[in-house]
Formats: structure tokens, sequence, C-alpha cells
């Protein structure tokens, strides 16, 4: 394979925080290569400003409503999230002049609540038990009962997947000089998958396979979901998938630890999910390039003592201390 490592010397000049979203690093993994031929490359969205996936989403959402005419300045945004893209429409909202409402299961880590408020959004919660589900439920009820809320809704919201398509997706494509094989991400809302697999489609055809990580039913692993727990995201197409793979939470735990320990990346859950069926993916294969995406930092975890404590302790735990 001809790529050669090209580090960019400086990550680019913007003009405030929201443009700096974007163009994240990519990084070659070898000591989780199976074979010589078979590279496996981390596209560290973790590198965002808040510190993930969602701030291209959450920009691309607020940005498509303003060229709508749909919301105007003061107005209230309302949006279900378990996290990462409440956190990410709160610092948007908050550069960009507009009030955010959150609904979100009141189980989740402290340290997500602490960085909501921190940029001055505020939470309404939903039961723990019933899930990011439960979040959603109460949030449409609460949109249709007041209709001077706008709710993004980045289930059903086409400038989700198209934020992917425009970003992430192409800058895979120029980093790797189009020479992908396989491109593995987790299944949340559905947005990375779609979005990337539509413009990977286009340009590659059927030469890039594109494999969703999925979180066995009743193994909840923070930012996916089981499409068995019986909600599919409209914005999901599930004929642009090759494979779906079902991740247990043991295996989100080890290989998110194996991030860690053997390539020094602090990632979130969910990443370790996905590097788990990216590596199996790459055992299947002789040669080529292996994507796949780290969601989020680790540092929104932290307090569940994922990266300190033994796995086998950790497994024992209920797994929404890591929400
Ligand atoms: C930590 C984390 N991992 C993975 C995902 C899944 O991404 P998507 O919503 O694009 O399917 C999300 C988003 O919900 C997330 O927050």
């Amino acid at each position: 394979m001809s790529q050669s490592l090209e580090n960019r010397p400086c990550g680019g000049r913007y003009g405030d925080i929201v443009q700096a979203i974007g163009n994240t690093p990519l990084v070659e993994l070898k000591r989780l290569s199976p074979k010589p031929g078979v590279r496996i490359w981390a596209k560290l969205e973790s590198h965002n400003p808040t510190g993930s996936i969602k701030d291209r989403v959450a920009r691309a959402m607020i940005e498509d409503a303003e060229e709508r005419g749909a919301i105007r300045p003061g107005q209230t945004i309302l949006e279900p999230t378990s996290g990462n893209t409440g956190i990410s429409l709160a610092m948007i909202c908050s550069r960009k002049g507009y009030r955010l409402k959150v609904v979100m299961p009141d189980n989740v880590t402290p340290e997500r609540t602490q960085l909501l408020k921190m940029y001055g959004a505020e939470i309404v919660y939903s039961p723990g038990d019933q899930g990011s589900n439960g979040a959603v439920a109460m949030a449409l009820a609460m949109a249709e009962a007041d209709a001077s809320y706008y709710m993004p809704y980045q289930y059903g919201n086409a400038a989700n997947p198209n934020a992917h398509y425009t970003g992430t997706a192409p800058e895979i494509l120029r980093e790797l000089d189009d020479d992908v094989s396989a491109f593995v991400a987790g299944l949340g809302t559905g947005g990375t998958l779609m979005g990337v697999a539509r413009r990977f489609k286009e340009e590659l055809g059927d030469a890039v396979k594109i494999v969703a990580a999925e979180p066995m039913q009743g193994e909840p692993v923070q930012g996916l979901r089981s499409l068995d727990d019986g909600f599919i995201p409209p914005i999901i197409d599930l004929s642009l998938l090759d494979r779906k793979i079902f991740v247990t939470n043991h295996d989100a735990i080890v290989w998110t630890r194996r991030l860690l320990d053997e390539e020094g990346i602090f990632a979130g859950v969910s990443s370790g999910a996905i590097a788990s069926i990216a590596v199996r993916i790459a055992a299947e294969m002789d040669e080529g390039n292996v994507v796949f995406i780290v969601c989020d930092d680790g540092w929104k975890y932290l307090s569940s003592g994922l990266y300190t404590r033994p796995v086998d302790e950790i497994e024992k735990l209920d797994s929404t201390v890591w929400w």
C-alpha cells in the first residue's frame, strides 16, 4: 500500500470554535493489526472541540435550521440525548445565541450533567430504566405540547447523515487516497454509518464494505442502540450496510482498555466496541485499509473506574455506571 504517514504540521486556522469542528486525525493502530498487509486506522473524532463526533452533527442540524429560517436567536432548542449530542448542541447554542433544553436518562454519569450545565443547557431527566428510548418519548411529548420548541431530532434529521457525507467521509478518502476496504462504526442514530456509506458507495462502489457494530439486546453500550429494542431511527436505511455485527459489553470494555493500553488511545466505551469489530474484520482480510471511528474520548466515563479497575471487576458492575 502506498500511503505514507504524512502529518500536517498545523490543524488549520478558524474564526471561532464552531468552525474548528472536523478535520480530525486518522491514526494507524499497528499493534492491533492481525496481519502486516492489513492496516487499521482510527478516525479520532474525540479531537472535536467538545470531544465527540456529535459536534459535526449538532453544527449541521443548527445551521440547516438557520438556513431554512426554522429558528431565530433566543429560541429554545429541545433534544433528547443521552450525552454527546446534548453537549455538542450546548456548546454550539451558547456560541450562536440559542437556549437549549436536553432530555436525558437520570442515570447518566455526573460528568455529562456538569458538561451540559457548563455550557448553559437546561436538563430535563427521563427515567433511567427506560434508556434513550424513554428520553426520546418524553421530548417528543414536550415538543407536541409546546410549539415554541424547535427539536432538531437527530434520529430523523437528514442533516445528521449529511454531516458525515460532506465531512467525515471525504476526510477519510482524502487521507487514504480513496483506498478503503472496510469502514466500521457504531449504530446509534445511524448518522455516521448512513452518511459515510452513501459517500463511500458513490465513490468506491462495492470495493468498500460498510460494517455496523450493534450492541447485543439488553447489553447497553453508551451511544449505541440495539435495533431489536424496537426503535429503528428513520434516517437508517439498512440496505446500505454490508454487515451488522453484535458486540457484547465484555468486548466493549476489554477493547476500550486495549485501545488505551496498547495504542495510547483514551476513548469512550463505544469506541472499544467498534474497535473489536474492526479488528475482527481485519482478520478476515488479506490486505487493505480498515477504518473505524473513535466516537469520543474517555473523560466523561472516568468516574466509572473503567480505565483503572481490573476488567473482570468492571464487568460485574451494572453497565449503566458508564452512561
Ligand atoms: C459515544 C457514541 N458512540 C457512538 C455513537 C453512534 O453514532 P451515530 O449516532 O452516528 O450512529 C454515538 C452517538 O449517538 C455516541 O455518542
